[in-house]
């Protein structure tokens, strides 16, 4: 039996509207280079799920009253990323957030309920939302400087601690940052605090990009539980790709166990940062884990980096300084004319400017790119 709202329809008007919406944003999604959004996805299979009012709300891992959910796939999301993290076995949790931001929002949370006096650490090249996070968590930071490719300055870091050694460390790290895609190195973190002598301690790794790759990459950074991270974020709407931005919050099940607490309005823990949670968005990365395996994955990483050397080497070859961290899918160059910041959609950053080489991205379109640059430099494109 169906209610009059049901048929509710749009006027024509209104449709029409959409169709030129739509046809507006397929036009701006196809030349942007700039953003780590992969597009080579199609999600239709899953479009009879949009009738459903889906709410994961609460725990994945527990009951809850509410059962129109997709609980299980989230559950096997999550499990997909704990292996690829290296996730120690029975010892972890995790949950499908709204992106990246979420998933450190909820590491410093969890930093902050074990370590109450701990003082957090995090590079200049972090993305501007953390310091919104430590700002509403109300955590003391120290910002630590960046060596020239965006990774954390580790002698910096060094002293900066020891400066502070009787506050335990909470180690934001940066496992690709925004504009260079540089790797701090966990196990060069791990080094310091224990020269220092430092046990309590607590390291996130914001693994927004790579997250989705670096378990493929050879070699394998240091970025994981096995090497030392207590929470780890990453983004689902970057290299998995999705139509609506999403990401996966991993943490060590102890950490997770100090802020659970049983509400019985939902019949559910309270672990997430969010109450109700999309049920849609892991039926998204589900089904795209499941079409692409981590055989898929790593295919598309190939053709990615491969695609991203070209990109750097076509650059240089019109005399642009372009460059890029090893085994990076982003190539970075000094910021061009407005013209063709706008017309590539590219992020820039004071005096630097990027192309991440996301999958979808095709030989052709670096071409192009490369020649409309060249028109404004003065060296002939030999692309
Ligand atoms: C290094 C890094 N961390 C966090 C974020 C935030 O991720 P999201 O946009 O999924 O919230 C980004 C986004 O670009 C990022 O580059």
């Amino acid at each position: 039996m169906s209610t009059c709202f049901s048929e509710a329809t749009l006027s024509d008007r209104d449709m029409a509207r959409l169709d030129a919406l739509y046809e507006q944003l397929c036009l701006a999604n196809a030349d942007s280079i700039g953003y780590p959004g992969a597009k080579d996805f199609s999600y239709v299979d899953l479009a009879s799920f949009l009738t459903l009012p889906l709410n994961n709300i609460g725990d994945p891992f527990s009951k809850s009253t509410y059962r129109v959910d997709t609980r299980e796939i989230e559950r096997e999301v999550v499990s997909f990323f704990a292996d690829l993290t290296n996730a120690p076995k029975g010892d972890w949790w995790g949950y499908v957030t709204n992106g990246g931001t979420e998933g450190n929002l909820y590491g410093l949370y969890l930093a902050r309920e074990l370590l109450p006096k701990g003082m957090v650490y995090f590079s200049e090249d972090s993305h501007y939302s953390v310091s919104k996070n430590l700002h509403v968590l109300g955590m003391r930071h120290v910002m630590i400087r960046s060596q020239a490719n965006g990774e954390i300055d580790y002698d910096d870091l060094r002293e900066a601690i020891s400066i502070h050694r009787d506050v335990p460390p909470i180690i934001f790290a940066n496992i690709g940052t925004t504009m260079t895609e540089a790797r701090d190195d966990l196990a060069k973190i791990n080094a310091i605090l224990d020269h220092l002598a430092i046990r309590n301690r607590y390291i996130h790794a914001d693994a927004a990009l790579c997250g989705g790759y670096a378990a493929f990459l050879d070699p394998k950074p240091n970025y994981d539980f096995a090497d030392g991270a207590d929470s780890i974020s990453i983004s689902g709407h970057k290299f998995i790709g999705a139509p609506i931005p999403c990401g996966i919050a991993l943490a060590r099940k102890a950490h997770v166990s100090r802020v659970a607490r049983a509400i019985d309005y939902i019949g559910s823990l309270d672990t997430t940062i969010s109450g109700s949670r999309s049920g849609f968005t892991p039926l998204l990365l589900w089904y795209r884990i499941r079409s692409l395996g981590k055989r898929g994955l790593r295919a598309r990483l190939q053709y990615s980096l491969s695609l991203a050397e070209y990109t750097q080497r076509q650059l240089q070859s019109i005399g642009i300084k372009a460059w890029r961290n090893p085994n990076a899918l982003t190539v970075v160059f000094p910021r061009p004319s407005e013209r063709v910041k706008q017309r590539w959609q590219l992020a820039t950053n004071d005096e630097i400017a990027h192309v991440i080489v996301m999958p979808n991205v095709t030989r052709e379109q670096i071409d192009n790119f490369v020649a409309d640059i060249a028109k404004e430099s003065s060296i002939p494109c030999n692309a």
